[in-house]
């Protein structure tokens, strides 16, 4: 098992993973909506504005992590972690916790400042994340479920407090996600 950063040449693998994976555990229209958001992400992932992450075992990618920049008026570099998938014959044996921690190893080489995330608080705070006030950072868009924004810093930091409102990637720009 191994790390790879993913890039356009695995999109139709990256496709199949979150349209399976969320189809599983979340239903057909969701696994549609998620394979799609997954397709388009993956059709524009430069290493820079969208970084894919994969986990592959024997030539196939067994899970897969995106991270997009969100851009504040300052120039601090903040990520938002969204989607994950693990395929759902390999999920609880720790490949996902795993993926996580490779990736924010990696982003903290890079000299990203804070990363975010919007998901389930019980699955998230297993791999450092901590709920996070819109007073401190606001979300790109209305949260349905603002306390699944969560944050950690990657610096020996607080996570500071910022005063716009950040700009997401085109791909999230859709209530829908929120
Ligand atoms: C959520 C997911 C990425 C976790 O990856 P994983 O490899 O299965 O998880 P790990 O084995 O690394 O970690 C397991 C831990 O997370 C918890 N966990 C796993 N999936 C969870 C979920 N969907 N919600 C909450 N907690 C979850 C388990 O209780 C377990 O806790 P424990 O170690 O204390 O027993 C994976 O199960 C998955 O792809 N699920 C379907 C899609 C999804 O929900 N994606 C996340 C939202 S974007």
């Amino acid at each position: 098992m191994n790390h790879k950063i993913l890039d356009i040449s695995n999109q139709e693998a990256i496709t199949r993973l979150f349209t399976s994976v969320f189809t599983s555990s979340e239903g057909e229209k969701e696994g549609r909506m998620i394979g799609y958001l997954a397709s388009k992400l993956s059709s524009r992932t430069d290493n820079k504005e969208i970084i894919c992450f994969g986990t592959c075992e024997e030539g196939s990618i067994i899970a897969a992590i995106f991270f997009t920049r969100l851009r504040f008026d300052e120039s601090i570099q903040v990520y938002m972690l969204a989607p994950v998938a693990v395929s759902t014959g390999h999920q609880g044996k720790g490949i996902g916790q795993a993926l996580i921690n490779h990736a924010l190893d990696e982003l903290k080489n890079r000299s990203v400042s804070v990363v975010i995330t919007y998901g389930d608080p019980s699955f998230y705070s297993k791999v450092g994340f901590q709920a996070l006030p819109e007073t401190t950072i606001k979300a790109p868009l209305k949260l349905s479920m603002p306390q699944g924004w969560m944050g950690q810093s990657l610096t020996a930091e607080p996570i500071p407090s910022i005063n716009d409102r950040p700009i997401c990637v085109e791909e999230f720009n859709d209530p829908v996600y929120w």
